[in-house]
């Protein structure tokens, strides 16, 4: 399996704090089938602003090394977290090979939790025009798409991709993000599914249960393709074409075999 979004770098934000974190959290994620990880601290999010975006380069070579020496075998790349900003089309210019996904032409965008402004269609469009597929991070976790599922919709029909993750799954960000996540990927809504990785308590880098519960409702194939298949188009740099097309929630609420949180909520 590939994890395509776990903040393993020791240090910079709030995942790791030190080497021996990000060694316990590589180590789980081995035991777990998960052979690469692209590493991907959040950018452009208040504290998180870094003057040298190098800094992540340099802490993913100093990782593998501790990784190399301690027999931890790992394939790591450097990615980010990228917190929508006013000026972000201008920095991905300046900074693309930051940003980027394992220096491909993905890159991942994330919401405030409670919150999608006015212009992301354009956003989106003109992170397209500049070539970057952008891949939505955990949009289950996210109270407007949760709510409004046509416009997660929407931004997939054009042309982004969609990251759930493992612990919305389990149920660890409540039964909203979990019911959220199923009927997403019911409706072809979700391409990938990573840990977002924060510690080895609870925000740990495992896929492997999420993956069993997202193949009770999709199909053995399916589940793979989200945890293995579908990334590894991200860490090849490959297009990636989703096998399935996206579902106007409109449309087929009704046929869902999982409820969207928003008419679970009016139960
Ligand atoms: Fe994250």
């Amino acid at each position: 399996m590939v994890d395509i979004h776990c903040h393993i770098l020791p240090g910079l934000d709030d995942g790791a704090q030190d080497m021996s974190e990000s060694i316990k959290m590589a180590h789980i994620a081995k035991e777990d089938g998960i052979q690469a990880i692209i590493a991907t601290p959040h950018i452009f999010r208040g504290t998180y602003n870094y003057d040298d975006l190098s800094i992540i380069e340099q802490k993913s070579i100093e990782l593998a090394a501790v990784l190399d020496r301690y027999r931890i075998d790992i394939r790591l790349f450097t990615g980010a977290e990228v917190h929508l900003s006013h000026n972000l089309i201008d920095e991905i210019r300046r900074h693309r090979e930051h940003l980027t996904l394992a220096n491909s032409s993905y890159m991942f965008v994330e919401f405030p939790s409670d919150h999608v402004f006015q212009g992301v269609k354009h956003l989106i469009f003109d992170l397209m025009s500049e070539g970057i597929t952008p891949v939505i991070a955990h949009p289950e976790r996210n109270t407007v798409f949760i709510h409004h599922p046509e416009l997660l919709f929407e931004l997939v029909t054009m042309g982004a991709l969609a990251q759930a993750n493992a612990g919305s799954f389990t149920g660890l960000y409540g039964s909203e993000s979990e019911a959220a996540v199923l009927s997403f990927l019911e409706l072809n809504l979700i391409h990938f599914i990573a840990t977002d990785g924060h510690n080895t308590r609870s925000m740990s880098p495992r896929l492997s249960e999420a993956c069993r519960k997202a193949a009770d409702l999709v199909g053995e194939e399916q589940a793979t393709a989200l945890v293995s298949d579908n990334p590894r188009h991200i860490i090849e740099n490959r297009d990636f074409f989703p096998a399935h097309e996206p579902i106007n929630p409109a449309s087929h609420e009704k046929k869902l075999k999982i409820k969207l949180p928003r008419l679970f909520r009016r139960k």
